[in-house]
């Protein structure tokens, strides 16, 4: 079970009605699985998926389980987020992902309705945690900044994705001439980055599509992480070493911390102290304190 005070490094989706992918739980390596009932799911499975999801999470009580196991729901208003939920909340799932969030208002509906199934099944108030996608839809980026104010206690990170609002933009790519992110998501990427910073919660890099190109998404993660982003979705198992080791600090980068640290420690009182010859003040401690948490 992941330590509860380190984020997640890597969300592992499994299509929720996959027997095979479901089989492999237990042994991706990743901090979290996400159980997925949205998209990874046929219209015409989704009544399957719930029960295999559900099974999956019932013969696994929270205490026995290797990683964190969320469940991702289909979308508020596509009539079939409060069924979905009926089927798992009793199994205990560590979280729930909320795709196609437009607004903290989504979230707090939905918070709201776990408050009631919680208390239903007996389980501690606030023990299921959320992680809405943030930009799926078209309006929701222009509602980012209210996540701050929004009071959402079971909010555990904000994270993004760029393939529903492609397709909710009428968009034939969201990558540019460069084979980058277009400059679109480029942009709700960055305002997520900052929405989750400005309410304390966990920055959460959305997938990297194309799975059997391992470099590429080894540089990716490590630009991820040193802008702020503590984890990432992954799409397939051979992703997740490679994400856990990409936002887990290395050993220099922790021992400089511990330095930065130390030298705050030994000049009580002042916000500016110097270290190998550079000037550290108040943000490099904050950056310092952060390595050192993300390192356990
Ligand atoms: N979870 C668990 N096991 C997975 C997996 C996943 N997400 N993705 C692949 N595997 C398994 C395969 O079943 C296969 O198992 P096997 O060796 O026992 O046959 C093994 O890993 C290798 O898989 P591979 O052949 O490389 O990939 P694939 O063509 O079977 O699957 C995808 C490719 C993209 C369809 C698959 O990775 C997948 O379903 N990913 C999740 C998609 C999803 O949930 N999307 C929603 C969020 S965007
Ligand atoms: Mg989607």
């Amino acid at each position: 079970m992941a330590d509860d005070m380190k984020p997640i490094r890597s969300f592992l989706f499994i299509p929720g009605d996959s027997e095979k992918k479901l089989a492999k739980v237990d042994t991706t390596g990743a901090d979290a699985i996400i159980l997925d009932l949205e998209d990874a799911v046929a219209m015409e499975n989704k009544a399957v998926a719930r029960e295999r999801t559900a099974a999956t999470l019932t013969a696994r009580p929270p205490a026995q389980r290797v990683c964190q196991l969320w469940v991702r729901i289909n979308p508020l208003d596509s009539g079939m987020a409060k069924d979905d939920l009926a089927a798992v909340i009793a199994a205990a799932p560590d979280g729930i992902m909320l795709p196609k969030a437009n607004s903290p208002a989504n979230v707090a509906a939905l918070s709201g309705w776990l408050d009631v199934m919680e208390s239903d099944e007996g389980l501690n108030a606030g023990a299921v945690k959320i992680l809405p996608l943030t930009t799926e839809t078209a309006i929701a980026p222009f509602h980012l900044g209210a996540y701050a104010d929004a009071g959402l206690t079971r909010l555990y990170g904000l994270t993004w994705g760029a393939e529903d609002l492609a397709a909710a933009l009428g968009a034939s790519t969201n990558l540019g001439p460069d084979g980058e992110w277009a400059f679109t998501y480029k942009l709700v990427r960055s305002l997520c980055l900052m929405a989750a910073h400005a309410s304390g919660v966990e920055a959460v890099e959305t997938i990297y599509v194309d799975f059997r190109d391992s470099d590429g998404l080894r540089a990716a993660c490590l630009a991820a992480r040193s802008e702020g982003f503590s984890g990432r979705m992954a799409i397939h198992p051979a992703q997740v070493p490679i994400i856990n080791e990409a936002f887990t600090p290395s050993a220099e980068e922790i021992d400089h911390a511990r330095r930065v640290v130390a030298a705050f420690t030994e000049n009580p009182g002042s916000g500016t102290v110097g270290l190998d010859g550079k000037m550290l003040d108040v943000p490099h401690l904050k950056a310092a304190q952060r390595v050192l948490a993300q390192a356990g």
